[in-house]
């Protein structure tokens, strides 16, 4: 994975247990235009690498901008950039890459972010709203204290579209997701972060009208763990012609370090979309969180760290 050297240059402490980071080249040098949605890859004091959305307007080439929530997964990597990171330090992160961009065309764009999931639906709203496209941001937090960025919403030239949802019960939630995505058409597109289960509330209300295909959604977590005892061994091809066997209990991209193939990975969990190949034939078999309903519906991609096959053999082409 080709990562490079930044600098923290300025930190900011967005909420309670939430601080923003802007990092800067320590060569001096741009960094990489993106567009809406993308991520980085993070390489913090703990040297485990983790993926942070860039929550800056993505025209800004100056500087990058992610959120971070300290918690307790990751092997410390949010508290150890929380608490050992200061203006200054070096941090080694990934180029820009985007799992979730705005789609041109769409009647209407309704945004829904919940808690740190907030961070990707920034960028997506400053896109949207220098593209002049008709959208909504609604931002589901627990309390004001909780909610990161509320200033720069209210202040932003897009206010008018910002919903916020702060303090509300379960039940309240539910009737403000339904509302909010009670008029939309089969043309419109609705894109979501958050935790697991409010992102499939928000699926769940908003695929009967929009379809499952027009539902964006962003995971910074792993699958649910599959049941890998009916799991058995199958071929994988390369696009050179090579052949070689998956045995159960290996991932395609161990295999293919282990026969010296280089692929890029990053997450090694389904989640960042690093090494995701293509398939040229045979039928995958889906583990991953990083792919959408229509990829996974079409079989031509896959996640080389977790997913299989379904078919004795699986031919992919090498990037
Ligand atoms: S390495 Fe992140 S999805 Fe495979």
């Amino acid at each position: 994975m080709k990562m490079f050297t930044v600098t923290v240059s300025e930190i900011v402490d967005e909420a309670r247990d939430i601080k923003s980071f802007r990092l800067v080249r320590s060569d001096g040098g741009p960094l990489e235009p993106y567009s809406a949605g993308a991520h980085i890859d993070v390489m913090g004091p703990t040297e485990v690498v983790t993926q942070y959305s860039l929550c800056s307007p993505p025209h800004r080439t100056d500087s990058y901008l992610v959120a971070v929530k300290r918690e307790n997964g990751a092997r410390g990597a949010s508290a150890a950039l929380h608490d050992r990171v200061g203006v200054g330090t070096e941090l080694r992160i990934s180029p820009p890459r985007n799992l979730m961009s705005v789609v041109p065309g769409a009647d209407h764009h309704v945004l829904v972010g919940a808690g740190i999931g907030l961070t990707p639906m920034l960028s997506l709203a400053f896109a949207l709203h220098a593209q002049r496209q008709p959208f909504d941001l609604h931002y589901f937090a627990r309390s004001r204290e909780q909610a990161a960025f509320v200033d720069l919403l209210e202040e932003s030239e897009f206010a008018g579209r910002v919903h916020l949802h702060l303090g509300v019960t379960r039940a309240d939630q539910y009737q403000i997701l339904e509302r909010a995505l009670s008029d939309l058409t089969g043309a419109s597109h609705v894109y979501t972060c958050g935790p697991e289960d409010f992102m499939a509330r928000v699926r769940t209300l908003a695929e009967p009208a929009v379809g499952e295909d027009h539902v964006h959604v962003e995971h910074f977590e792993a699958a649910a763990p599959v049941d890998t005892d009916a799991d058995v061994p199958f071929e994988l091809e390369l696009d050179t012609g090579e052949v070689f066997e998956i045995p159960v209990g290996a991932s395609i991209a161990e295999v293919l370090e282990a026969n010296d193939i280089e692929i890029d990975t990053s997450c090694r969990e389904g989640i960042c979309g690093t090494c995701v190949l293509d398939v040229l034939g045979g039928t995958p078999d889906h583990r991953d969180n990083c792919l959408t309903v229509g990829e996974k519906k079409a079989g031509d991609r896959i996640a080389a760290c977790v997913s299989r096959a379904r078919s004795p053999r699986l031919i992919v082409e090498l990037p």
